[in-house]
């Protein structure tokens, strides 16, 4: 035993991941932790896996709902979804056997906003909830849970579900004790509810531990295994060009009286282009900088070794090995700087509003309009899905989105003239970056903002087609307040899934 379990009670519902499995019945829905690669539980799903593939060897019918944070890993996301028993699935993932098995239609994913999730389960939106599998870094002597790498949905799930599994694992440093932050009137349904009372990045209105119904507890199992942490990929020019594009116009900003000398709080979405915008900022001039976000990425965890972030707030860790590393090392001296709560206080609309989060996200591609697919390839093809950017792009302070100009060897445009799908409408959409440039979309009416976005944003071998789109479309519309030329607009995406290229 790993000696993190601190309750007799507890201790004597230890058992094999296998035997814990066996309790799973074919229909349930399981809320299990883990978001973003970190703190989702590493055992039991292997043997839930192994459990499925039985059943179906045999010929029963053995599906299951799979709701989480985030997205997790390979161990939970892929295991679970390489057996075909993964009916339904909610509300974020980025596992590649996952998309599988969601482009297939083998699992009904529902793709819903991060900080509605926790209301959409406690008001019993998605049916009833069987079983909460949550992994933690220990367990107390009154039998509470130490939150691991991440809070995500765990106070929810361990509060709505039946039955409750904990996996303990001794990999997660014992110091992260102190760093969550867990605020439980946020459960209560409105119209009982009140304010959020977070008015600054490091207010702590919670917790340090998750609290559980000892009774609704089946099983404990133990564990020794690292989180998915996922490398970023190295930083190249096109991302150092979006990262000084975003510091040259927040540099601007300040000099306008528009934002304080320290700005005000960050969000950074995930992914490689994020990562490095926060890699830029550590070469940049703000001091003092504070983070309001939901995950915590290498970049951000730079950015407090190098003192320029003060405290960061989110639901999770998205650490490359390395990092995750230093995080175990040093978790005595992040828990001063680094507070985890629920995603649904990080991502709170509320508290987003009232602070003022400067909110930059990655995207697949944006319209000329302003119009931002975040989600979906060639309009069907789901990647991963619209995670927290649709609360903090709907509620920042202002809000921006990045990608590199063109994908696939240039073959595919990022700026189209209509996005294939939608996530963000141009209401909400206030600066697109790319490699190219940045187009501050504010105040501008439809036929400005395409102009701005044409000329700053898009790659030199696509500006041409689309300033002869605009023209087409001013013609064939007429005028009118957001010309569109449909049949045309359209066949660009069609044309790709033709010819492989946009071209
Ligand atoms: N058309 C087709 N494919 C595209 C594309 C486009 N316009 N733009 C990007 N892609 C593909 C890339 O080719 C790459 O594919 P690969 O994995 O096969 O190489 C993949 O999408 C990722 O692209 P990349 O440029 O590396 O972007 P990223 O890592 O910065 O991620 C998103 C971009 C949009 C996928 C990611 O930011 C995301 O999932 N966003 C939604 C959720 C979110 O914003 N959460 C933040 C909340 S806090």
């Amino acid at each position: 035993m790993s000696g993190r379990i601190h309750n007799e009670g507890f201790r004597s519902k230890l058992m094999s991941a296998e035997d814990a499995a066996a309790l799973v019945e074919n229909g349930w829905n399981i809320g299990f932790s883990g978001f973003t690669g970190a703190g989702y539980p590493k055992e039991f799903p292997k043997a839930l896996a192994a459990r499925i593939e039985a059943a179906h060897e045999k010929g029963e019918e053995f599906r299951i709902g799979m709701w989480t944070g985030a997205s997790t890993a390979p161990e939970l996301d892929g295991a679970l979804a390489r057996t075909g028993g993964v009916a339904f699935r909610a509300p974020y993932q980025s596992d590649p056997e996952m998309r599988t098995a969601i482009n297939k239609g083998i699992t009904n994913y529902c793709d819903i906003h991060l900080s509605h999730m926790g209301l959409q389960v406690s008001q019993g939106f998605l049916g009833p909830l069987h079983l909460a599998v949550v992994e933690a870094t220990a367990i107390t002597e009154d039998g509470d849970i130490v939150p691991s790498s991440s809070v995500g949905l765990n106070r929810t799930y361990l509060e709505q579900a039946d039955k409750v599994i904990i996996e303990v694992n001794s990999w997660q440093s014992e110091d992260l004790f102190g760093m969550h932050d867990v605020y439980y009137p946020i459960g209560v349904l409105p119209p009982n509810r009140g304010a959020l009372p977070i008015t600054s990045t490091g207010d702590r209105i919670g917790d340090k531990v998750l609290k559980v119904d000892a009774d609704k507890v089946v099983a404990v199992v133990e564990t020794n295994a690292a989180d998915r942490n996922t490398p970023f990929k190295p930083l190249d020019d096109d991302s150092r060009a979006i990262a000084g594009y975003l510091l040259d116009f927040l540099t601007n900003e300040v000099k306008h009286g528009r934002l304080p000398e320290n700005l005000l709080p960050l969000q950074s979405g995930v992914g490689n282009i994020a990562n490095a915008v926060l890699a830029g900022l550590l070469e940049g001039p703000f001091e003092n900088l504070t983070s309001y976000t939901e995950v915590i990425q290498d970049g951000m965890v730079d950015l407090i070794d190098a003192g320029k972030v003060t405290v960061a707030s989110g639901t999770a860790f998205s650490l490359s090995p390395e990092a995750a590393e230093r995080m175990n090392e040093k978790a005595r001296f992040y828990r001063d700087h680094i507070i985890l709560r629920p995603m649904d206080v990080s991502n709170h609309p509320e508290v987003i509003r009232r602070m003022g989060v400067i909110a930059c996200n990655g995207m697949i591609e944006a319209d000329i309009y302003g119009n931002v697919n975040s989600t979906h390839v060639m309009g069907s093809r789901m990647m991963n899905g619209i995670g927290g950017s649709g609360d903090f792009t709907r509620n920042g302070y202002f809000s921006s989105f990045v990608t590199p100009s063109t994908a696939k060897g240039g073959a595919i445009s990022a700026i189209v003239p209509m996005v294939s799908h939608v996530d963000h409408t141009e209401h909400d959409v206030d600066v697109i970056i790319t490699e190219q440039g940045l187009a501050d979309l504010r105040g501008l009416a439809p036929r400005q903002r395409a102009q701005a976005i044409i000329e700053n944003c898009a790659h030199p071998d696509f500006k041409e087609p689309l300033r002869e789109y605009v023209k087409l479309a001013a013609t064939k519309a007429n005028g009118q307040q957001t010309p569109h030329d449909l049949a045309t607009a359209l066949n660009w995406h069609v044309r790709f899934l033709e010819t492989g290229s946009m071209k």
